[in-house]
C-alpha cells in the first residue's frame, strides 16, 4: 500500500515563539495515524532544531527541510549540506521547488546534484515539478514535466526510488488560490506514474507516493486527494494555520 502524505511548506515565514506554538498545536491534536499515514512540516531551516525537538515528543508528526546544497562541507556562506541535516535528525527535504527554481536558478543539472547528495546521507527527497502557466497553454505541460523528471532523477536505480517522493506541484496554482481541478491533478499524476513505470516498472510505480501541491485548502483537499494517483498534499498558505493544516490532515482518508 502506498504511503499517503500531507507535508506542510512553511517557505519563508513565522518567528521562533510562532513556530513552537504552531508545532506544538499540531503535535497536540496529530495522535495515532492509520500505518499507511504520514504528516510532516518542513519549516525555515532556522527553526529546524526547535520544531524536531517539539515534534519528537509526539506521535506521528516528522520535519522535513526545505532546501540543502549539493556539497558536503565547505566555503558555501549561508548554506547546509544533507549530512548536517541528518546530525539534527531530520530525514527529509524538499528539492526542486519553483520558487527555487525561479528565484535562485536551480535547474536539472543542480538539483541532480543535490537529489544525490541527499540520497548519499539516506535523506528522503520530496521532489517538486511543475509546469507554468505558458506551458500548459500552450499544452505541452507533460512534455514539462516528464523532461524536469527525467533529468533530474532518472539516473537513480529502482533501489533509489524507495527515497523519492514527488510533489507534481504547477506553478500556475501556487499562492494563486487558483488550484487544480481533481481532474487535471488525476490526469497528470496518472501520466506520470505510467512515466516512472515505463523507465522502472511496476513496482517502482506502485509504491511511489505523488503529492499534489497548490493552492489546497480544507474544502478542496478531500476531493482532490480523493484522486486515485494522487497520494496526499504539499501545503503552503493553509499550513501556517493549525485549523486549516489539521483540517487537510484529515482529508488524506
Ligand atoms: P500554496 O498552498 O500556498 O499554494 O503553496 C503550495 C506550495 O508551494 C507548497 O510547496
Amino acid at each position: 500500500m502506498r504511503n499517503r502524505i500531507v507535508a506542510g511548506n512553511w517557505k519563508m515565514n513565522l518567528d521562533h515563539a510562532q513556530a513552537k506554538t504552531l508545532t506544538q498545536e499540531i503535535a497536540q491534536v496529530l495522535g495515532d495515524l492509520p500505518q499507511n499515514q504520514r504528516v510532516m512540516v518542513c519549516p525555515p531551516s532556522i527553526h529546524l532544531n526547535t520544531v524536531a525537538a517539539i515534534a519528537s515528543e509526539a506521535d506521528g508528526l516528522e520535519v522535513g527541510a526545505q532546501n540543502m546544497h549539493q556539497a558536503a562541507s565547505g566555503a558555501y556562506t549561508g548554506e547546509i549540506s544533507a549530512g548536517m541535516l541528518k546530525s539534527y535528525d531530520i530525514h527529509s527535504v524538499l528539492l526542486g521547488h519553483s520558487e527555487r527554481r525561479e528565484y535562485f536558478h536551480e535547474d536539472s543539472a543542480l538539483l541532480r546534484q543535490k537529489v544525490d547528495a541527499a540520497l548519499e546521507n539516506s535523506l528522503e527527497v520530496i521532489f517538486c515539478f511543475g509546469e507554468q502557466l505558458a506551458q500548459r497553454e500552450n499544452d505541452t505541460h507533460f512534455e514539462v514535466v516528464s523532461a524536469q523528471l527525467k533529468d533530474a532523477l532518472f539516473h537513480l536505480t529502482a533501489d533509489q526510488w524507495s527515497k523519492i517522493v514527488l510533489a507534481y506541484e504547477p506553478v500556475w496554482a501556487i499562492g494563486t488560490g487558483r488550484t487544480a481541478t481533481p481532474e487535471q491533478a488525476q490526469e497528470m499524476h496518472a501520466h506520470i506514474r505510467s512515466f516512472v513505470r515505463d523507465q522502472y516498472g511496476d513496482s517502482c510505480a506502485d509504491q511511489l507516493s505523488i503529492l499534489y501541491g497548490g493552492s489546497v485548502k480544507p474544502n478542496n483537499a478531500a476531493e482532490i486527494f480523493g484522486q486515485p494517483d494522487v497520494d496526499g498534499g504539499l501545503i503552503g498558505g493553509a499550513s501556517l494555520k493549525t485549523e486549516d493544516f489539521l483540517a487537510i490532515v484529515a482529508a488524506m482518508k
